[in-house]
């Protein structure tokens, strides 16, 4: 297929370009670089830079036959959403309606869309599934939120056909690819820099949750199985699926057991100190992907904490300086 894949030189938008050159497919991204890596272009895209929000790059992503687009490019911290609304409304729904607009015009009908456990808020359950109430505690996953109303309107309107991916928390590299975030925020590539030395040491936010030991807990989930899931997402829409999918590991650490299992992959001892909750988490995140394994045939094959640390670890010590560019 010829496909256009919007923030593919961020951190889960990279590791999914590459797996889909490697299944045959003709990949195109489009990138401004505001928070992903030129060096992270997987080589033997063609690559276009320039912002979804202007219609002028879009156009020139799309050429005259694009089969589908793989939509990633959006601001991603949680923290971070909450200091700066106004910027992820701009950039995640702006840019959605921007892409959308192009999408319709250019006659491509089929969307696979990165979005997030964070829409779901503060859950009354766990596991979370798909029918559950979603009420967004932060802009993050409010905008995440209200990109999947636009799909499914858009999907009413003028028949787009839509698979909307709700990720847990991305973690894990490729060889080729890794995270790497300026400043970084995410809890596993900061403990792993504690760990190496790279950093004194890390504040746990809040120990004071009602969870096992009073830290956030989360479900993990390696970027190789989310870029499993991408692809197959692309053959569910061939057989005119459209939803929205969790994408977990069902498995659910808390903070202090992620510090723990740091210590254990890479042998070293991780200091910290417990600091005041952080505006916007939710205390417990934990998938059901029982719908993703039915509708994509899914299986995670590489989410276990430890594989995800230690690919992770393995990634940090051939790149400690992260990306060159
Ligand atoms: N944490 C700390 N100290 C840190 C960093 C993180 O205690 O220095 C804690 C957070 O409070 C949270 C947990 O570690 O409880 C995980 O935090 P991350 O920042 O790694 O990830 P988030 O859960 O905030 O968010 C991630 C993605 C979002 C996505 C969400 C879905 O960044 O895009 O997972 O579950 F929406």
């Amino acid at each position: 297929m010829r496909l256009c894949v919007t923030g593919g030189a961020g951190y889960i938008g990279s590791v999914v370009a590459q797996a889909l050159l490697h299944d045959g497919h003709d990949v195109t991204i489009v990138d401004n670089i505001s928070t992903g890596h030129l060096s992270a272009v997987p080589e033997g895209c063609r690559f276009v830079r320039g912002d979804i929000r202007e219609s002028g790059t879009l156009t020139d992503a799309f050429g005259t036959d694009t089969d589908a687009v793989l939509h990633f490019a959006a601001l991603s911290i949680v923290g971070d959403s909450v200091s700066r609304p106004l910027d992820y409304f701009d950039n995640n729904i702006g840019g959605t309606v921007s892409l959308l607009q192009s999408m319709k015009t250019h006659g491509v009908k089929k969307i696979v869309f990165s979005s997030s456990a964070a829409v779901y808020g503060e859950p009354e359950r766990l596991p979370i599934v798909e029918t559950d109430v979603c009420r967004p505690s932060n802009p993050y996953g409010f905008s995440k939120f209200a990109v999947e109303q636009m799909l499914e309107a858009s999907r009413v309107a003028w028949e787009l056909q839509y698979v909307s991916l709700r990720y847990f928390n991305a973690g894990g590299s490729t060889t080729v690819h890794g995270e790497d975030h300026n400043p970084e925020t995410h809890l596993i590539p900061i403990v792993l820099d504690v760990a190496a030395g790279r950093r004194k040491s890390f504040t746990i936010f809040g120990d004071d949750y009602d969870t096992r030991d009073g830290t956030c807990l989360r479900d993990y989930i390696h970027v190789y199985d989310l870029a499993d899931a991408h692809i197959r997402a692309l053959s569910a829409m061939e057989h005119a699926y459209s939803g929205v999918l969790n994408l977990g590991s069902e498995n659910a650490f808390t903070v202090a057991e992620v510090v723990s299992a740091v210590e254990r992959v890479t042998g070293m001892k991780v200091k910290y100190e417990i600091g005041p909750r952080r505006p916007g988490d939710p205390p417990a995140l934990l998938a059901s992907s029982k719908q993703a394994e039915r509708v994509l045939g899914w299986k995670k094959r590489r989410s276990s904490l430890d594989e995800i640390i230690r690919s992770a670890h393995e990634w940090r010590l051939e790149h400690p300086d992260g990306y060159p560019s």
